[in-house]
């Protein structure tokens, strides 16, 4: 496993970490359908290997995820740090404490070791929500503050309101073919936030598994743009190469993905998971030995590909009433 520090504190943080948010997906009926024991032993493996950080959210499953996390690590809490996240509907200052406790008590842990306000809310003052993760920090409910989904100039605002405390990661979307948040963070923060990677493997396009001839099932995937025809032709190329590359380290298509994201020192990768296997594969994929020239080329052969997504949104209705009527 390779380490990095989040934020600028010293805390040692692992550059893969598990991500939970399909867990109870299924009963909202969009989900990916993934056993719970499963899940919690993909958890187990993955700290096994030398994951540290396991990622989830009160609106995972409304509630579920983090009762699943809990449960996962009840035996190890001292070798994982736990990122939660608050629901932009509950950031004001009172529903953050309450929003905290709730989460507390589903994750069954004194503290949360990072506390993220999941999406920006334009209807909540973000002083109102930063006052309240202060009061958390000093109560040692929460010891690092992050946020997710955040703009700059929407994180400086969070960090010039904070008075004490600095914010130490932003979590964004991306994956080798969606950079655009991540490297506006990237230009205005350098490496000094931690960058944590949501769906870093866009959500198994990058495992080299879905094509257009198979496609995921799920209601999240087929209403993503990514999983158009269109553009899953336009991936070919990208995906070709990773697989020459997985054939020539020896390796699977999606430990290139991961490891291609986290070359950068400030990249944390979140990958979603459905059992051991999948963490296993993931969590090892820090061993594959890819050259920043190779990385260099992977970004490029991604850049070189225009992702619509226009078309494939006024696609979607038509979408959702095929993947609930198959
Ligand atoms: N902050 C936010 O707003 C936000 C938003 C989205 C996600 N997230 C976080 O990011 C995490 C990951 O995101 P994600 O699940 O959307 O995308 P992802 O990590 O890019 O993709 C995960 C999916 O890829 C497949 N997969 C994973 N490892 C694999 C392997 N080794 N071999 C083959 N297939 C593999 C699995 O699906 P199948 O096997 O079913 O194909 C898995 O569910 C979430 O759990 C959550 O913690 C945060």
């Amino acid at each position: 496993m390779l380490y990095t520090t989040l934020g600028k504190t010293s805390e040692r943080v692992s550059k893969i970490a598990v991500g939970t948010w399909q867990i109870g997906a299924r009963e909202w009926g969009w989900g990916r359908g993934y056993g719970e024991e499963q899940v919690v032993q993909a958890i187990r493996r993955s700290v096994e290997i030398g994951v540290n950080l396991i990622d989830t959210a009160e609106i995972y499953g409304g509630g579920r995820s983090e009762e699943v996390v809990g449960k996962a690590i009840k035996d190890i809490r001292e070798s994982v740090l736990i990122a939660t996240k608050v629901w932009p509907t509950h950031a004001t200052y009172n529903g953050t404490l309450k929003a905290c406790e709730r989460s507390l008590r589903r994750l069954n842990v004194d503290v949360i070791d990072l506390y993220q306000v999941h999406w920006p809310n334009p209807l909540v003052p973000i002083s109102s929500t930063m006052s309240a993760m202060e009061k958390l920090v000093r109560e040692g409910k929460v010891r690092y503050i992050g946020v997710s989904n955040f703009s700059p100039s929407q994180l400086k605002r969070a960090q010039e309101s904070l008075k004490s405390q600095e914010i130490v990661s932003n979590q964004v979307k991306y994956n080798l073919l969606e950079r655009k948040a991540a490297e506006s963070n990237f230009s205005t923060f350098g490496d000094r936030i931690t960058v944590l990677a949501y769906s870093p493997l866009a959500q198994g396009l990058l495992t080299g598994k879905y094509s257009v001839h198979r496609r995921p099932k799920d209601l999240v995937r087929g209403i993503n743009p990514l999983f158009d025809t269109a553009n899953l032709r336009r991936t070919e190329p990208l995906i070709e190469r990773m697989r020459e590359l997985a054939k020539k380290y020896g390796c699977e298509v999606s430990q290139i993905a991961l490891r291609a994201l986290i070359e950068r020192e400030n990249v944390v990768a979140i990958a979603g998971v459905k059992d051991a296997a999948q963490a296993e594969i993931n969590a090892t994929s820090t061993e594959v030995p890819l050259s920043q020239e190779v990385v260099d080329e992977l970004f490029h052969l991604a850049r070189d590909i225009k992702i619509a997504t226009l078309l494939p949104l006024i696609k979607t209705p038509f979408r959702l009433v095929e993947s609930l009527t198959s």
